[in-house]
């Protein structure tokens, strides 16, 4: 089964061509950082205008390179939520507006739950159930995955993400916009012990974050430091990143060991950080856990995971209707009794 999806969720417009959930044939991805970063951070209705331009090109770019044509797809999976209004409504709509024209059906899918099926485009999938971390620009959450479709969250954020840390510090050390790919860098070349800055576990056995007390030290050592700081940015760097990755390691390993899962799934644009994954792999060494990483093109928005996920709820018999429309906030508890819709 051929499955185009779709996504354009936040600042990336992006479609690509699956087969059965799992062979990716094409992933175009046409990022608007470039359009964001004098504002350092997105910009919701640049966003959607930039999204209105790049649909049809991006969607073009993914079937042509697919080597399939438009009349052998036989579904669209489009990001329903949640997202940025404005910027989901610009492929949402041209999605329902193609499906109708191609007399196909076409699916509305979670972001989230998207980025958990990006695990199953790589070759040593993780059987069920098993923990998911997702740790994104947005979101920080752990999920037990019970199935493609069912998803029970198990702790989040109560303030900002990981992924949203990463470039609020970034952008008070003047690091430019995203925050994420520069830190990880500069972190490389800091030493993680130099500058110690808290570990906000919130209670050790419930599977809740807080990234919003770390933001704050890292702010307070700045004004503290007027002089010194601008020389110790790869220190400052090491020592937020290994606090940050410190608690993502110890939370999701627990959320394993308390729902006896022997395997771990690591999505979101935070799990392409490289000392997340070598934390992690290093942390489920003595518990014999196995650790799964999508390759990093695959942690970031992109549409692949999208028609993976879609290709498993049509599977499912989850078809959208035209009348359905797009959600801006993360379903509370998971996603286990959705049902169709
Ligand atoms: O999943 P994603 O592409 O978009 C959302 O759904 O939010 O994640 C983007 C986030 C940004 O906050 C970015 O700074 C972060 O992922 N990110 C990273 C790295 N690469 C991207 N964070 C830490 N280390 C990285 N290497
Ligand atoms: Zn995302």
């Amino acid at each position: 089964m051929i499955i185009l999806g779709i996504e354009t969720s936040c600042d990336e417009t992006a479609a690509a061509v699956v087969s059965d959930g799992k062979t990716i044939l094409s992933s175009v991805v046409a990022s608007q950082i470039a359009v964001h970063r004098p504002y350092g951070g997105v910009v919701p209705e640049l966003a959607s205008r930039k999204h209105i331009e790049a649909i049809v090109p991006v969607v073009d770019e993914a079937i042509k390179k697919s080597g399939k044509h438009a009349n052998q797809i036989d579904a669209i999976a489009v990001t329903q939520g949640p997202g940025l209004i404005g910027s989901l409504l610009v492929g949402f709509s041209f999605a329902k507006a193609y499906a109708f024209a191609l007399k196909i059906p076409w699916i509305g899918v979670d972001h989230l739950e998207g980025h958990i099926n990006s695990v199953f485009l790589e070759n040593a999938a993780p059987p069920f159930p098993f923990v998911a971390l997702l740790a994104s620009g947005g979101h920080t959450s752990i999920y037990l995955v019970k199935s493609h479709t069912a998803v029970e969250l198990m702790g989040q954020t109560r303030d900002d993400a990981a992924g949203e840390a990463y470039d609020k510090i970034a952008k008070m050390l003047g690091l430019g916009y995203p925050g994420g790919p520069v830190i990880d860098r500069l972190a490389g070349e800091g030493n993680p012990e130099k500058i110690a800055f808290p570990r906000t576990y919130l209670n050790k056995a419930d599977f809740d974050f807080s990234f919003s007390g770390i933001k704050t030290s890292v702010k307070r050592y700045i004004q503290t430091h007027p002089d010194e700081f601008s020389k110790q940015i790869p220190d400052i760097a090491a020592g937020f990143q290994e606090s940050v990755v410190e608690v993502l390691s110890y939370k999701i390993i627990r959320a394993a060991m308390e729902k006896g899962c022997k395997h771990i799934a690591l999505v979101g644009g935070v799990a392409a950080n490289r000392r997340l994954r070598e934390k992690v792999i290093q942390d489920t060494e003595a518990q014999k856990l196995s650790v799964h990483i999508p390759s990093i093109h695959l942690c970031g928005d992109n549409a692949a995971m999208i028609a993976a996920a879609g290709y498993h709820y049509l599977k499912n018999g989850k078809v959208s209707e035209l009348t359905d429309d797009v959600y801006s906030r993360m379903k509370p508890g998971g996603t286990e009794d959705r049902g169709p819709r």
